[in-house]
């Protein structure tokens, strides 16, 4: 019985220290750490390995471009952007995939991944359901929606940053996003 209790606390702690998080960022899609000036972008999943008060030690995976050692996105069609850096040698890169490393604040994550793209899912509703009811965004792919958002651009005349938050927000959940169809 004791034995029992023992294995499952230390099951809890072990799925707690690399729990998922999501980045949430405040203001606009990305933020910039204050002392590495790694950019971050909303919505990010990262696997959190250890936490010392506010401090929060977080790895982010995700693809890169050969040509470009300094950006990082979420699926190989290099679509999402998840993270930048300012100089190369920051990820760690293995063949077309990279991992980065990087201490954050926890006020800038969050657990569920809809609450961290709650804020770009609203300038979705607020920019595109005008006119016809909210279409379904697990329907199309990146690619598609990419055509599709620009033939809407002109009849919803968004902002630069209604642009960043709705097509951040289209790709993720698209049907082949990270948050898409089965994910
Ligand atoms: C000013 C009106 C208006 C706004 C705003 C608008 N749409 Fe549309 N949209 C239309 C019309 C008209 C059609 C064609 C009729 C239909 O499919 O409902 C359409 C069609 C679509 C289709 C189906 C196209 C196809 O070929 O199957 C998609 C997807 C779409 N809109 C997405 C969006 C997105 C995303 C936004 C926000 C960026 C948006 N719409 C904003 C008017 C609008």
């Amino acid at each position: 019985m004791k034995i029992i209790t023992k294995m499952s606390l230390f099951f809890t702690l072990l799925t707690n220290i690399y729990a998922t998080s999501y980045v949430l960022v405040e203001e606009g899609v990305s933020l910039s750490l204050p002392t590495s000036k790694i950019v971050v972008f909303n919505g990010t999943p990262v696997e959190v390995f250890s936490t010392n008060g506010d401090n929060i030690k977080v790895a982010i995976k995700g693809f890169m471009n050969p040509s470009d050692e300094k950006s990082l996105y979420a699926t190989n069609n290099l679509k999402l952007l998840l993270a930048q850096v300012p100089e190369g040698n920051f990820i760690k890169k293995t063949g077309n995939q990279g991992s980065l490393e990087i201490e954050m604040n926890k006020k800038h994550l969050v657990e569920s991944a809809d609450t961290a793209w709650e804020k770009s899912a609203d300038r979705f509703y607020e920019k595109c359901t005008k006119c016809h009811a909210a279409k379904v965004v697990k329907e199309h792919t990146m690619l598609e929606w990419e055509g599709l958002y620009e033939s809407m651009k002109e009849f919803a005349k968004p902002t630069d940053d209604d642009s960043a938050n709705v097509l951040r927000y289209l790709r993720a959940y698209a049907k082949d996003g990270i948050l898409g169809e089965g994910k």
